[in-house]
């Protein structure tokens, strides 16, 4: 367990990296309530944008009347998909490789779809504008159900792809189907079971949003906007508008949370980039919380049938999986190109197996599009779900305990780098020693015995247990691109004369605390503290080009970056300081924050008296260039694998069949650990985010394509109430190739909590004879399960 100390900045000049609880840099700003963000953005003569969506899932568009909308008063312009394709900007590219509808212009194709926009004086009157327009609608059958979607007779609903006949989007697999096939027929035991990951949203507090400000004279666009890939964005914005690179500046500044749901482009940043061209004003256009439910990046929606494979004594031979996944009606997923799939091929979970394929089906549906990487990287939250419920299976079928069965099939600590069988190298893990940790601290032994106690009273008390391994820090350039985009990270530093120091970031924090965490990394490796030293990163005008935060890639891609550019100017600082010390830069030895000549320590010079040398009077040494800073780009050789063994024990009401979170320990590892206190808090987010899966949160529709989750109201997130006191724990085991050690930790809770919380409820449930339920877990599930009568999800 590290250090509770609560330290203020100060405290930590000379142990800036995982040391104590430091303060969060950006807190001052944002609990003030001064966080400034894109909805903040005021600009003389802006005007406002409103956005009118289809009512329907699957229709066809006869005609548009915007006449009414046009004449009213304060109303500047009326725009649809026609003035749109008349401009050829009618569609846009999706992150992955898809084409969607900035405007409908021949059908809609998912209820809340894009269908036209009005751009008035205020807020309110583009609104009222919107029921002004008159749009008539063939309506056409809806795909809804992802099952349906490959039926011969069911409606097409890309007839816009050239020569499309059916709704197949892609086929994926992966590992050896024969190998797997083999392992199978061999074993002792098989266990089979479907599985559903729902529809959900990453639903972050704020929505999204942009205000757009083209100048005609100097052609230049400037853009505020949520999101959380700025250079990425800027690009494609060049691509798709024609505009030139240089002369666009993407501004993200504080973001409200993103969780994944602000990476995508949506059609509403492009409509207020063309609403600014078109009327000569800066727009904007802030969506509300029903538009950001029904229209933006969803995520999950995996129909799953997971197997396993064993002997009896309970060694794990082979998984299997197949997967039925449903992308909506437009290919919204972000991830890299050649992984159609993200990262779903970890499904081989933190087991040495002999064998393992997957086999995937991606489909159309007339549903909003997404697949977004809510808050995992890449599908990881499904496999591990995945894995984790189908080995607590084998562990019912075979009558052993759970954590028994994780602990016999682990990957040994001598085993990494381990490849799996799908091919991914995990860089290191010591899995037993965390999840001995989450035992003892969860009471393994007390709480089985609690257990027995209760059902012999016909209680209803389960134990589940999680343990995960996420691949995080996208990526190696060899292997991982976004729309032809390498995914490293470029960084600069800069130390200014008198010693204070600016860090460039690409990434952009959506709250994770990158301005603390940053200048602690810089701060360990140059000795600057990090109260000297401030984090820019948001803005591309003034940052280096970098893919963006996602999929807990900012610590494994950016923190790299960071520590290797601050590793070149203390580089630069050393030519500097022989020169200044007058003696060889072999004889001088770094202390944090200065040189010193070997085996002489009262002759030293500091980082602050080198940094005003460097700017000042005098010869440098030959070849040394004035200044102090340095900028680089970072491609990471590996992905870094954090893992984490999480422990649920839940109570279920028998009368009402609610589910009660009572207990939760999560015992993370992230490698080297920057800032604790912010690591708990990305921990206590995810394990929130994963009660919210777990028990409350789906995106559900009726058969008609209506969305039944378009409010806060239907669709439940949790609260305070529904979560008990987290109880955390830490091991560490660095990664080898990140430069400080370190592995990304933002997602791991979210991806590693659904899981153990389905796998306490089963276990509760398991008098009943009930192996498996799908998520939600609401009352009537449990209601349904415990009659033995699961629900269609
Ligand atoms: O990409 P994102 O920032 O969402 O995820 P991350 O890289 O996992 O980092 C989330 C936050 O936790 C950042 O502020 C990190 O610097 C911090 N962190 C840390 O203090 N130590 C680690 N080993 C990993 C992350």
């Amino acid at each position: 367990q590290g250090s509770e100390r609560l330290t203020t900045f100060e405290d930590n000049d000379q142990k800036p990296v995982g040391h104590g609880r430091m303060l969060r840099k950006e807190d001052p700003r944002l609990v003030r309530g001064r966080g400034r963000f894109t909805d903040d953005i005021q600009l003389p003569g802006m005007l406002h944008l409103a956005i009118l969506r289809s009512p329907f899932a699957h229709a066809r568009i006869v005609g548009i009347d915007t006449s009414a909308a046009a004449a009213l008063p304060r109303v500047r312009a009326v725009v649809t998909g026609a003035d749109l394709a008349a401009q050829g900007l009618a569609w846009m590219p999706t992150l992955s490789g898809d084409v969607q509808a900035v405007l409908a212009t021949d059908k809609v194709r998912f209820q809340g779809q894009e269908v036209a926009f009005v751009v008035a004086e205020d807020r309110y009157t583009a609104r009222d504008a919107l029921e002004l327009i008159d749009v008539e609608y063939d309506v056409l059958e809806p795909v809804i159900d992802a099952r349906r979607a490959l039926a011969p007779d069911a409606p097409v609903i890309r007839d816009d792809l050239d020569g499309k006949t059916n709704n197949h989007c892609f086929d994926w697999e992966t590992g050896d189907k024969d190998a797997t096939e083999a392992v199978f027929a061999a074993a002792d035991v098989v266990v089979r079971q479907d599985i559903v990951y729902p529809r959900v949203h990453p639903a972050p507090m704020e929505t999204c949003g942009a205000v757009a400000d083209f100048d005609a004279v100097e052609g230049r666009l400037k853009l505020w906007s949520t999101t959380q890939a700025p250079h990425a964005h800027r690009t494609l914005y060049a691509i798709v508008a024609g505009l030139p690179e240089h002369k666009i500046q993407v501004i993200s500044p504080d973001l409200g949370g993103g969780f994944g749901n602000k990476v995508p482009i949506y059609p509403g940043y492009v409509c207020a980039i063309v609403a600014s061209i078109v009327t000569g004003k800066p727009v904007k256009w802030m969506e509300d919380r029903s538009e950001n439910l029904i229209s933006t990046g969803f995520a999950r929606d995996y129909i799953m049938r997971g197997e396993i494979a064993a002997t009896r004594d309970g060694r794990i031979l082979g998984i299997r999986t197949d997967v039925l996944a449903d992308h909506g009606a437009f290919n919204g997923t972000a991830a890299p190109v050649k992984y159609p799939a993200g990262f779903f091929g970890v499904f081989t979970g933190s087991y040495d197996i002999e064998a393992a394929y997957c086999s995937m089906t991606a489909v159309y549906t007339n549903k909003a599009p997404g697949g977004v990487a809510y808050a995992c990287s890449f599908r990881i939250t499904e496999a591990v779900y995945l894995v984790e419920r189908i080995v607590d299976c084998l562990a019912a079928e075979l009558g052993m305990d759970p954590a028994e069965l994780r602990l016999k099939n682990f990957i040994r600590p001598e085993q990494f780098p381990y490849t799996t069988k799908t091919g991914w190298v995990y860089d290191s893990g010591d899995y037993e020693p965390t999840m001995r940790l989450a035992m003892d601290l969860a009471g393994y032994a007390e709480l089985r015995k609690e257990q027995e106690a209760k059902r012999a009273n016909g209680e209803l008390m389960g134990i589940g247990i999680a343990f995960f391994t996420e691949a995080v820090g996208a990526g190696p350039r060899k292997d991982m691109d976004i729309l032809g985009l390498g995914m490293a990270d470029g960084c600069e530093l800069r130390v200014h004369p008198t010693g204070k120091a600016v860090v460039r970031l690409s990434v952009q924090s959506q709250g994770q605390g990158h301005e603390t965490t940053f200048a602690q990394i810089v701060a360990e490796e140059i000795g600057i503290p990090p109260a000297d030293i401030d984090v820019v990163h948001g803005d591309t005008d003034n940052t280096p080009f970098g893919l963006g935060t996602y999929g807990s890639r900012s610590t494994p891609v950016s923190g790299a970056a960071a520590a290797l550019v601050a590793r070149k100017v203390r580089d630069k600082a050393r030519l500097i300081a022989s020169a200044m010390l007058e003696v060889s830069v072999a004889d001088l030895d770094w202390e944090k924050g200065r040189f010193q000549v070997k085996g002489d320590p009262g002759k030293s010079v500091t980082i602050q008296d080198i940094a005003m040398r460097a700017h000042g009077a005098g010869d440098l040494p030959d070849g040394v260039e004035g200044g102090l800073e340095a900028q680089i780009c970072y491609n990471p050789s590996n992905l870094t694998y954090p893992h984490g063994a999480y422990i649920c024990v839940v109570d279920i009401d028998p009368g009402t069949c609610e589910v009660k979170v009572r207990r939760f320990i999560a015992v993370d590892d992230c490698g080297t650990r920057i800032n604790p206190m912010i690591i708990e808090g990305q921990v206590h987010g995810g394990l929130t985010d994963g009660v919210g899966m777990a028990l409350m949160e789906m995106i559900a529709f009726d058969e008609d394509g209506n969305c039944l989750g378009a409010s806060l109201m239907d669709y439940l997130i949790p609260t305070a109430l529904e979560v008990p006191d987290w109880e955390t724990g830490f091991t560490v085991t660095p990664s080898p190739h990140h430069p400080i050690g370190a592995k990304g930790v933002g997602e791991s809770a979210t991806v590693g909590s659904p899981p153990a919380i389905v796998n306490a409820v089963v276990d509760a449930l398991a008098p009943y004879g009930v192996r498996h339920a799908d998520m939600p877990l609401t009352p009537s599930r449990v209601w349904d399960a415990m009659r033995g009568a699961p629900r269609p999800p």
